[in-house]
C-alpha cells in the first residue's frame, strides 16, 4: 500500500551549487549525502516535513542521471512514494497495465528496495516506488 510521498528528485548539473540553493537560499537543512552505486547517482537529502528534497547528481558523469542532464538539462526529475509491499504494489500495477523500468526491485538510497513506473505509462511523469526495510 502507498504510504506518503517519500520525496521528490531534482537533477543537477551542479550539486554544490544546487545544495547550496536549497540549503542557503531557500532553508532547508542539509541532512546527508549518499551514493547509490546501482543507480550511478550522488543523493543529497533535504527534509521538507513529511517528505524530502533529494538532489540527484550523476557519479563519475555516467548512468540515468547524467543521459537526462544530457538529453533535458537541470530540472525536475520523479516522484517517490513510499510503499509498504513493493511486491504487492509493482503486481497491483502490472495487472493495471503500467510499465517498469526494471523488471524487478533493485537496491535503493537509505537500504530501500526501489523501482520505477515508466513515463510513458504515467502521463510524462516519472513515479519511484520505494519500500524501507523493516
Ligand atoms: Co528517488
Amino acid at each position: 500500500m502507498i504510504r506518503r510521498l517519500d520525496h521528490i528528485a531534482i537533477a543537477v548539473p551542479d550539486l554544490d551549487a544546487a545544495i547550496r540553493r536549497f540549503a542557503e537560499d531557500i532553508g532547508l537543512e542539509l541532512q546527508g549525502i549518499e551514493d547509490v552505486a546501482d543507480q550511478k547517482t550522488t543523493t543529497a537529502f533535504l527534509p521538507a516535513g513529511e517528505t524530502q528534497i533529494e538532489l540527484i547528481h550523476p557519479m563519475d558523469g555516467q548512468g540515468p542521471v547524467q543521459a537526462y542532464l544530457d538529453k533535458r538539462g537541470g530540472g525536475l526529475h520523479h516522484l517517490c512514494f513510499e510503499t509498504d509491499d513493493i511486491d504487492a504494489d509493482v503486481k497491483r500495477l502490472k495487472d493495471k497495465g503500467y510499465r517498469f523500468i526494471s523488471d524487478a526491485p533493485r537496491p535503493g538510497a537509505h537500504g530501500t528496495r526501489v523501482i520505477f513506473i515508466h513515463p510513458k505509462s504515467c502521463g510524462g511523469v516519472l513515479i519511484e516506488l520505494a519500500e524501507y526495510s523493516k
